[in-house]
């Protein structure tokens, strides 16, 4: 019998399908997971860390590709570039999400943790947990809190030691409304920039001065082009790693689950290390000389908590009187 060209067409087709189909599931997951930050600081060892976990619990199904130092998104495209699918997992600061919730400002709020043991026990706690759901509504979903650590006040002037030291220098922020109105209340000049662009602005003098924790002092050599680091640790600057909500739900349901562990894993791993990473950051800042570090007496940093106290009034609607007082509790424990 004599096969007709049209039928040995679809046959072919039909076999090209079959094959590409083949191809494609044999092909892993692609998980892209950019941030902005050195691979050596808490948070680019928690993201090569998931890789780890990721590819060993699903081999051949995953395949992590991890983007640290904005090499893939910075701080201005990341969160877009999630929710057009360009990028499956980033874990911007958390005070990079005013767009997005106002809840998360209560992490901005200057002194209101004491410490990072106070600050952890938040964000385990019921609220800070229910924080991670905050943004299902605009196809974000929270997967893990990430530590990093308390921020310290940098500038390019030799006196840092009371709040009146800042008055009228301009500082590089996040994109936080808080921070913005935090050193609005001490008198000084505040400047959203991107990450990536901080070092050349503190460099040139476009900014004189900005406030970051140690790993990311170091790891970007801003002690190299400031003159003094106050311990101020007058705010902590941590992380919500977070994925695309419909991209997540669609996993088949045993990469869903394997990711999570995975995430489960990093978070340990990566919060444990983070007060290590910052201590030993502080102590390279101090052996390289090129910035002085100053330390501040109870009543200098006093000062600072009493010059900024408004900052929390100000912000009291938007983030809700009870969540505030949550987290204020968890410096009790
Ligand atoms: C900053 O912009 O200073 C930080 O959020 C960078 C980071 O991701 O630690």
């Amino acid at each position: 019998m004599k096969i007709r060209v049209p039928v040995l067409k679809t046959l072919g087709v039909c076999l090209a399908l079959a094959f590409s189909s083949t191809a494609l599931a044999d092909q892993p997951i692609v998980v892209k997971f950019s941030h902005v930050v050195a691979d050596k600081t808490p948070k680019g060892q928690g993201a090569l860390k998931f890789k780890e976990l990721a590819e060993a619990a699903l081999p051949g199904k995953v395949e992590v590709q991890v983007f640290p130092n904005s090499q893939l998104f910075g701080d201005g495209k990341e969160m877009e570039a999630l929710l057009l699918g360009d990028v499956q997992i980033i874990a911007p600061s958390l005070a990079k999400f005013d767009r997005y919730t106002k809840k998360l400002q209560i992490y901005d709020l200057p002194f209101m943790f004491n410490d990072m043991a106070a600050l952890d026990r938040f964000q385990a706690s019921p609220a800070g947990q229910s924080l991670l759901d905050s943004m299902t509504s605009k196809g974000i979903k929270g997967l893990a809190y990430w530590h990093n650590g308390l921020k310290q006040m940098s500038t390019n002037k030799d006196q840092l030691v009371r709040p009146e030291d800042i008055k009228g220098l301009k500082f590089r922020i996040q994109s936080s409304d808080v921070l913005e109105a935090q050193f609005r209340q001490l008198g000084a000049n505040p400047q959203k920039l991107a990450f990536a662009e901080v070092y050349q602005a503190l460099q040139t003098g476009v900014v004189d001065g900005a406030e970051n924790p140690w790993s990311n002092i170091y790891s970007q050599k801003f002690h190299e082009v400031q003159k003094t680091i106050a311990i101020t640790n007058h705010g902590a600057l941590d992380y919500m790693v977070i994925t695309n909500s419909g991209w997540w739900d669609g996993l088949p349901e045993d990469v869903r689950a394997g990711l999570k562990k995975a995430m489960d894993g990093a978070t340990e791993y990566a919060n444990q290390l983070a007060s290590e990473i910052n201590d030993r950051d502080q102590k390279l800042i101090a052996e390289a000389g090129k910035a002085k570090i100053q330390t501040l007496t109870k009543r200098d940093v006093a000062a600072w908590r009493e010059a900024v106290r408004p900052v929390w009034t100000k912000f009291a609607d938007q983030i809700g009187e009870d969540l505030i007082a949550k987290a204020r509790a968890s410096n009790d424990e």
